[in-house]
């Protein structure tokens, strides 16, 4: 996979992109990735990237010519078959999530482009970009940590980024489902100890425990997740019951 990043503060992606498993990925050449200065698009003496807004208001807004030529030029080195996905990273987008990172992560080339400012020009939303993306419903400075979310997200779902010892398909939201509690030694600490049955050796009750305490976490914490949930027939009558008891403390 390739990414290219169009962003005006090409820095900050630095220490993000050279630790842990993004590194690793890069290392691995399972992902390349490009971070480009929309700056270096501009053509005038003092690199404009922005304007003030047609019609009055505060703020700015990114100029598309920049944008466009920044876009083609990544595109036309690319030189690939099947044309890139130009993704806008914007509080208006499609809020990020699990199978949107999967759709993602089966493409062979990205082009994120970090908004700034009050925005972008209206026609890079018509003309250029494919898809827009947001990572939450709250306000950043810039599309860029947004870029670095969704950089992240991708990447460890990529063949052969996560070590053996980890598995993507065991994260929280992979199964539609908070993972479970995890303990390590010590036994007991500071007079807590652990759940016995993960002492037992016995992996097919404790497979069973881990499961029913996901869903029990995942009712608690974010009962909308376990709506679309994939559950068996037994374990849908488990959270009836749960939430039976659940409602009969809350009377
Ligand atoms: Cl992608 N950009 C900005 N500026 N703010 C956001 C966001 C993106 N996602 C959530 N908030």
């Amino acid at each position: 996979m390739r990414i290219d990043i169009l962003t005006l503060f090409p820095q900050m992606f630095i220490s993000p992109f050279s630790q842990s498993i993004v590194k690793r990925a890069v290392d691995r050449k399972l992902v390349e990735i490009q971070i480009l200065n929309i700056r270096d698009y501009t053509h005038d003496p003092h690199r404009v990237v922005d304007d003030s807004p047609y019609g009055g208001g505060t703020g700015m807004v990114l100029k598309p010519e920049t944008i466009f030529e920044a876009v083609e030029a990544v595109a036309t080195q690319a030189q690939e078959d099947s044309s890139a996905s130009v993704i806008l990273l914007t509080p208006q987008g499609r809020l990020l999530c699990h199978q949107i990172a999967q759709e993602l992560a089966k493409k062979d080339h990205l082009i994120l482009i970090c908004g700034h400012y009050e925005g972008v020009d209206e026609r890079v939303r018509q003309h250029l970009v494919d898809d827009e993306l947001s990572i939450g419903d709250y306000v950043l400075s810039g599309g860029e940590l947004a870029a670095m979310v969704v950089v992240d997200v991708v990447v460890r779902l990529l063949p052969g980024a996560l070590g053996s010892e980890m598995s993507a398909e065991e994260d929280s939201h992979a199964a539609g489902l908070l993972e479970y509690p995890q303990y390590t030694r010590p036994a007991e600490f500071r007079g807590w100890s652990i759940p016995q049955i993960l002492l037992s050796g016995n992996h097919a009750e404790i497979g069973k425990w881990r499961r029913e305490q996901s869903i029990l976490r995942t009712l608690k914490r974010r009962p909308d997740l376990l709506e679309k949930a994939t559950l068996s027939p037994q374990e849908r009558g488990f959270v009836e019951r749960m939430k039976q008891v659940r409602d009969e403390d809350t009377k």
